[in-house]
């Protein structure tokens, strides 16, 4: 049974226990960037060259012009990625997700990033998350003062980073955003991950691991890539090489 014939769950509810959230360095697969009419088989590909964290970029139209996937397309690539021990990290570019989260849970989500700029209810989007049984994600636009996460220390459990704005893929990495996962280090416990999203490549990878990236999110220069398998092991390389 897929997600769309279940009913829907209140907040509040716990869909199940997650994979553990990463500490260590790992190149985190997008999605939006592969061949759609064989995902599972992309999916597979990243997963036998030794991902474990794969990205689901969810867009409504709305807080971002493109209308990408949903819980569906999520529900569909849940097993395999449980199969090979790994962890499922959804991205929410959606208005208002506190409304979504639960059956991105449903669906299989280990994490679920919910934009601050996207919700007047940031901080009950983030307890959704929890409640639902999720690592909750704070996401932060390119253009949104890092003072936003002040008021929501212990609300969650890591930040992602926009280092493009939302909405495509392959832009090119911000010049500059290495300084705000920087500002962002020096002010987040250690154990709340930094995840950069949007133009890591071999050669933007290094620079956000030396500011204390720890999820590197890599969509065209893993799926762009004639070879995924080995654009995602020099990536892994460039991401641990400082
Ligand atoms: C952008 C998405 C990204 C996207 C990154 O809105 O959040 O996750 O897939 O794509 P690349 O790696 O091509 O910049
Ligand atoms: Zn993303």
């Amino acid at each position: 049974r897929g997600p769309l014939r279940r009913a829907p769950r209140r907040f509040g509810t716990v869909a199940g226990v997650s994979a553990d959230l990463p500490q260590d360095r790992r190149v985190a697969p997008s999605i939006l960037a592969a061949d759609f009419s064989r995902l599972g088989d992309q999916v597979q590909t990243v997963l036998d060259a030794g991902a474990r964290v794969i990205h689901v970029d969810v867009m409504d139209g709305h807080f971002v012009p493109p209308i990408s996937i949903g819980a569906a397309v999520t529900a569909s690539i849940q097993e395999r990625v449980r199969a090979a021990n790994g962890f499922l990290d959804v991205h929410l570019m959606i208005e208002n997700p506190e409304r979504h989260v639960a059956e991105f849970a449903e669906a299989g989500a280990d994490s679920i990033a919910v934009h601050v700029e996207a919700t007047p209810h940031i901080h009950f989007a983030l307890q959704a998350v929890r409640e639902a049984g999720c690592h909750a994600g704070l996401a932060l636009n390119p253009g949104t003062p890092l003072s936003a996460v002040d008021s929501l220390h212990g609300s969650f459990d890591f930040l992602l980073c926009m280092t493009v704005n939302p909405g495509w893929g392959g832009q090119k990495w911000i010049p500059g955003s290495e300084d705000r996962v920087a500002a962002l280090r020096s002010v987040l416990p250690s154990d709340v991950p930094i995840e950069v999203d949007g133009g890591v490549d071999a050669d933007t990878a290094g620079p956000a691991a030396a500011a204390g990236a720890g999820l590197f999110v890599a969509g065209s220069s893993v799926f762009g890539s004639d070879d995924p398998a080995s654009a995602y092991a020099e990536l892994v390389a460039a991401a641990q090489a400082v």
